[in-house]
């Protein structure tokens, strides 16, 4: 194949940084093909400024692509993800790869919050599995689109633990911020989750891939997450709360803030923490304890360039840090965030995949486990952080 065909399914904020960030891909000759959204005009308003085709629907969008970028809401992945695979076309998907949105035909007033989280589980395990044979039998490349495992940082990590044969003791990691700015973000139903699953996702598949790793480099199999603790928390709910207007708040259904303790097929650990309640910008990072060194992969901020701006007015025109609500006072922000943050790394990576047939550093399984992780930690919340087994697919 000389050209990829890519289209997008999705044409909101991260579909705008795939475009970008496609555009810095080399040694691969990609081509966007086309689009499709929910909304007509939200499709074709994209279309025309990336000068793209667009299509009613992933079934129309299909035969002109020869892999889809599945870039929409999450409660949309599954069945973009299936269709793609059983019309033969590869499949990129933004993380959350899958989870529970509700029974079916559900409605705004559904509440994840208090659904028992057994059933949730065995729901989520039942369609990872279906959805894992269908993308296997097809035969497609399948590349989670998990930007923290691009991020340059996290591969100087991968190449340190696997050029030392390094054994990972202890791991922390944090995608944080002050909330989503997206009305749909706070409902279950669209999003299978809240912070847990829409930001800690980020932090906990990076600490899941650096053990694969590790098994990797060090006995030729993936160490793979065992069990899990967790408690999820609604902080700007608290009695005495005091929105001051910096913070988003008004959730429907889902957690601000978690905590998610994980141990390891080999008894080592990681903890995870995210929470919608955190301000100065986007914090994400990722420390790695092992026995021959240590690491603190910083992702953003990255501490690359501190600007000091005495009056904000002036940089009304200069991007700087993804959720910064200020551009007064120092702030560190990152020259090109599509870089450290890992969006060119990891569509750099699926294009030569699908060039040459390997396999993705961010793979399926990949994908399977950080979704299973999630929800065995939402049933140890329900059970008040009681270590929960993380069933495997
Ligand atoms: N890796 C990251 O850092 C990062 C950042 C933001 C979002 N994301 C992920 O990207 C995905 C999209 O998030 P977003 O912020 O762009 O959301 P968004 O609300 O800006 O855009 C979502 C898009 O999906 C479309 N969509 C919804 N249902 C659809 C359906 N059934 N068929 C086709 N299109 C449909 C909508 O019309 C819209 O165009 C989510 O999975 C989100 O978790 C990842």
């Amino acid at each position: 194949m000389d050209t990829l065909r890519i289209g997008f399914a999705g044409a909101g904020y991260a579909a705008n940084f795939h475009v970008e960030s496609f555009k810095k891909v080399y040694g691969v000759k990609v081509e966007f093909a086309g689009v499709t959204s929910r909304r007509a005009e939200s499709r074709d308003a994209f279309a025309e400024k990336h000068g793209i085709k667009s299509y009613a629907s992933v079934d129309e969008l299909l035969e002109h692509i020869d892999v889809l970028d599945v870039v929409s809401s999450p409660a949309a992945h599954d069945d973009a993800v299936l269709k793609a695979a059983a019309a033969g076309k590869h499949v990129i998907c933004e993380k959350p790869f899958s989870g529970y949105f509700g029974p079916e035909g559900c409605g705004d007033e559904y509440h994840g919050d208090t659904d028992p989280k057994e059933k949730m589980l065995d729901a989520v395990v039942g369609k990872l599995e279906t959805m894992a044979t269908a993308i296997r039998r097809s035969g497609v490349l399948f590349g989670y689109a998990e930007n923290f495992v691009y991020a340059p940082a996290v591969q100087k990590e991968r190449e340190i633990v696997e050029k030392t044969g390094a054994r990972i003791l202890r791991m922390l990691g944090e995608e944080a911020h002050n909330g989503s700015q997206s009305k749909l973000y706070g409902f279950w139903r669209y999003n299978g989750g809240g912070a847990l699953m829409g930001k800690g996702c980020h932090p906990l598949s990076a600490v899941l891939y650096l053990k694969q790793i590790e098994g990797l480099a060090r006995g030729g199999k993936p160490i793979r997450p065992k069990s899990v603790t967790c408690r999820c928390e609604k902080l700007t709910e608290c009695a005495g709360f005091e929105d001051r207007g910096f913070i988003r708040t008004g959730y429907h259904d889902i957690e601000d803030n978690v905590w998610a303790h994980i141990t390891f097929e080999d008894g080592t650990v990681a903890d995870i923490l995210s929470g919608e309640i955190v301000l100065g910008g986007i914090s994400n990072y990722v420390e790695v304890i092992a026995n021959n060194h240590r690491t603190r992969c910083n992702l953003s901020p990255t501490a690359m360039l501190d600007v000091y701006n005495p009056q904000g007015a002036q940089f009304k025109d200069i991007y700087t840090v993804e959720k910064i609500s200020t551009k007064e006072g120092w702030t560190s922000l990152t020259p090109d965030e599509n870089y450290t943050l890992g969006y060119i790394g990891e569509l750099q990576d699926f294009a030569q995949c699908i060039a040459t047939g390997r396999q993705p550093q961010a793979d399926l399984q990949l994908a399977l486990d950080t979704i299973t992780t999630i929800y065995a930690a939402y049933l140890s919340d329900e059970r008040k952080g009681t270590e929960t087994a993380i069933p495997l697919v």
